[in-house]
This record gives C-alpha cells, sequence and structure tokens, in this order.
C-alpha cells in the first residue's frame, strides 16, 4: 500500500525542532561520555531498591497497580515534606505535586502560566530541555547573563524598569537554577537571591526554581531557596533523579495550592506512576538519605577536583572557568574566537563528547563555551577524556590560526 509522504502532513506548529544535543549520539562502548548529565551509577541504590520493589509488589501491588485519580502514596508527600524542611521550606501536602521528573514540572508551569507570545526570562547559558518547554509554549524568550554569582539580577532589574517606563511585556516568569547551575556551576549570591524576590513582588511575575542540584553540596555553604523568600510567586522544582537514579523519572513541584491545583488539571492520566512512587516509597523508608547524598556529594566533588585539575593541566591558559560548589558541570570559556561546534565531530571521533556552548542558549550565541560533565564518568575516563578533548581542540585552534595540524605544546 502506499502511503502518502510525511512531508505532505503538517504536524504542530509549535513542536520545536529539536537539535541533537553535543554527540550525545554517539554509542561506541568505549566512547568517553564528558556530555551526559547523568548520575554515577554504581551509587544507584540498588540493594536498597530492589528490597523496596519486592516489598511494593508484595505489599502493597494491589493499590499501587489500580488507578488512583490524583493521589500518590502519601509517603512520598510527606518525605518531600520532611526533606523540604531542612532547606527550609515548609509546604502543606497539598502543596506538593509528584512530576514526571523535574522536566515535567517545567514543562507544566510553562503550560500553566504562559498564553502563546507571553514573555519568559532565562539565564544565558540555561538548561537545554526549559528552553524547548518554552518554545513548545510559544512563549517569547529574553535571556539574562551570568556571571560568578549567578544571574544578572542588576540586569534584569534595569529591563523591568525599561519595560515599566515603556509600557512593554512584563515577563509571566523568570526561569533560573540558582544553584549549582546547568551549565555555568554558579550560585546565586543571598543578595541577588532576595532582589529577585523582590522585583517578582513588585512587578508582579512568577520565579520558577529549578534545584535539581542543591542536595549535591560540595561545600557547606547554604543559600536560602528563592521559595523561602516569597513561597506566593516561586513555582519551586526538584527532582530524584541526581539523589537516587534519573530512570525513576520522578520529580516534584511545590507552589502556592491555587498554583499546584491547576497542574493537577493537566495530569489527565491521573498521577504519575504510582507503582513506581510506591517502589520509592519503600526505598526512601528503608534508605539512610542523609548518608546516601553525603556519600553522593563526596564522590561528586571528587570528581570535580579531578577535572578541574585535568583542565588545568590539559588546556593550560587557554580556557577560564568557575569552580562549581555542587552539582554536575564544568563550564569552560574559550577565547571569544573559537567555536567550540567546530571540534565536536573532531572530538567524537577521537572518543569523547561534551556539550558545545550554543546548545545553552536562546539565541545564536554562546560559541566559546562548553559544558562538560564530572558525574557519569570514572576518574580515570575524566583524565584520558580531558586530555582527548584537548588534543582536539589544539588541532583545531592549529588549523584554525595557522591551517595546519600540528602536535600539542603548551
Ligand atoms: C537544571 C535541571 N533541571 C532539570 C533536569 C531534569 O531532571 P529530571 O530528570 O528530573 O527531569 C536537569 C537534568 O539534567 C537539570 O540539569
Amino acid at each position: 500500500m502506499m502511503t502518502t509522504p510525511f512531508e505532505a502532513f503538517s504536524f504542530a506548529k509549535r513542536i520545536p525542532s529539536t537539535p541533537s544535543i553535543g554527540s550525545t549520539t554517539v554509542t561506541k562502548p568505549d566512547h568517553i561520555h564528558l556530555s551526559f548529565g547523568f548520575a554515577a551509577p554504581h551509587l544507584f541504590p540498588i540493594e536498597e531498591l530492589s528490597q523496596a520493589a519486592y516489598e511494593a509488589v508484595s505489599l502493597h501491588g494491589r493499590t499501587a497497580l489500580q488507578y488512583s485519580g490524583s493521589g500518590g502514596p502519601r509517603k512520598i508527600l510527606e518525605w518531600i515534606q520532611n526533606r523540604s524542611l531542612v532547606h527550609g521550606i515548609q509546604a502543606e501536602l497539598p502543596q506538593i505535586l509528584v512530576t514526571y521528573g523535574s522536566t515535567q514540572g517545567i514543562d507544566i508551569a510553562a503550560r500553566i502560566l504562559l498564553d502563546p507570545g507571553d514573555h519568559v526570562w532565562v539565564e544565558s547559558p540555561s538548561f537545554f530541555s526549559a528552553l524547548q518547554a518554552f518554545r513548545a509554549a510559544e512563549a517569547v524568550i529574553t535571556s539574562f547573563p551570568i556571571d560568578e554569582d549567578g544571574l544578572r539580577v542588576d540586569l534584569v532589574e534595569n529591563a523591568l524598569l525599561e519595560a515599566r517606563r515603556q509600557n512593554k511585556p512584563i515577563p509571566k516568569f523568570v526561569y533560573t537554577m540558582p544553584t549549582y547551575h546547568n551549565p555555568g556551576g554558579v550560585t546565586l549570591t543571598t543578595e541577588r537571591r532576595a532582589r529577585l524576590a523582590e522585583l517578582a513582588e513588585t512587578y508582579n511575575f512568577f520565579i520558577v526554581e529549578d534545584d535539581a542540584y542543591s542536595e549535591l553540596n560540595f561545600t557547606g555553604n547554604k543559600y536560602p531557596p528563592l521559595y523561602t523568600l516569597l513561597p506566593g510567586r516561586v513555582i519551586y522544582l526538584n527532582t530524584f533523579s541526581k539523589i537516587i537514579g534519573p530512570g525513576l523519572r520522578l520529580g516534584w513541584m511545590i507552589a502556592d495550592r491555587r498554583v499546584i491545583d491547576k497542574a493537577r488539571l493537566l495530569n489527565l492520566g491521573g498521577s504519575i506512576g504510582v507503582f513506581t512512587q510506591e517502589i520509592l516509597a519503600q526505598l526512601l523508608d528503608r534508605l539512610a538519605f542523609q548518608e546516601h547524598v553525603d556519600q553522593l556529594s563526596q564522590h561528586y566533588h571528587k570528581q570535580r577536583d579531578i577535572m578541574a585539575e585535568a583542565i588545568k593541566s590539559s588546556f593550560g591558559d587557554h580556557v577560564t572557568f568557575h569552580l562549581p560548589e555542587g552539582g554536575f558541570y564544568i563550564w569552560l570559556r574559550f577565547g571569544e574566537a573559537v567555536n567550540t561546534s567546530d571540534f565536536l565531530r573532531e572530538a567524537a571521533e577521537r572518543g569523547v563528547s561534551f556539550v558545545d556552548g550554543k546548545s545553552f542558549f536562546a539565541k545564536p550565541e554562546g560559541y566559546h563555551y562548553a559544558r562538560l560533565c564530572f558525574s557519569y564518568v570514572s576518574e580515570e575516563q575524566i583524565l584520558r577524556g580531558v586530555n582527548i578533548l584537548a588534543d582536539a581542540y589544539f588541532a583545531y585552534e592549529e588549523q584554525r590560526l595557522f591551517g595546519v595540524t600540528k602536535q600539542r605544546h603548551l
């Protein structure tokens, strides 16, 4: 039977084109994935999870496998409530919504706050999946730079003043990753947090606070979640992906009850995988959580140090970066004339992947940046991967500057 070619069909225009990010499609077995923002697989709590899964089936299977309306296991909500308190966030249970990872939380926030043509302000760089969600919501995206202290709130303030003066649109929300930014690695200072919260109050917009990494803290320094500063105007998002495992696809949203009630309306199929939630509930019951995150933080801290040293010795003064206080990433800044997309393939052929800078920006910019991730790979792979990457970069530089390929010498 002949089928009409897809070209003749018009899919919904709001679906954005999805360029492949970095060289994440490479699947050679010995490939070193400095591109993957994945958790370290050897630190998944496998033993506890298998016990938890057994008990979820044997003790709770008959309810957990049933349709559940909009409810999930209360235990998860209570766990989130208690853990949030450790970070100063007070929330009633109806203010907590379990989501299909925090990416779904971003998407829900966009869908309940935005009409097509509404304005969203983001950091540049920003998280690529968030940019995709905002494009799919047909929002107008405006970005503001970050520096060592996080989002340049002073520039946001100037833009708000200007918008008010010229009767231009105020954003419906600002999307930010204040703690251990992806990809920037930077953290918003307490002063800037306070100012951003004041601005949201004064100018009547929401803040979507994406807090995926704050449990992975290498310094002990603490920063107040934006939610604690302005609970009525912050949609707080977090995830089990970085602290348990991303394959669970479970995260959560905390917000004013009226916001959560709207968000619930979007969960058309009922709550997010109640059966998976039940496994997680059983796990959280038996996992010494603080010890677990301390172990993760220690591991990632060590990985960060190894990667930072490897970058310094392989790249010398060809790159600068901020040493992150937590999270998964080091964000390299090359000379302005460098385009990291131009040696992506060269690096992939030599056996290493990274994410080129442009993937993190709403506009065509950021070409001289690259994101490396230290969480997924082993110590040995970090050392080898950074070295290979430097070889690829120096080969590209020689070619770019002199039109020849020579050996690396710092
Ligand atoms: C800032 C940020 N938010 C959200 C996510 C996605 O988390 P989830 O797996 O919960 O969807 C990531 C994952 O890389 C992230 O870096």
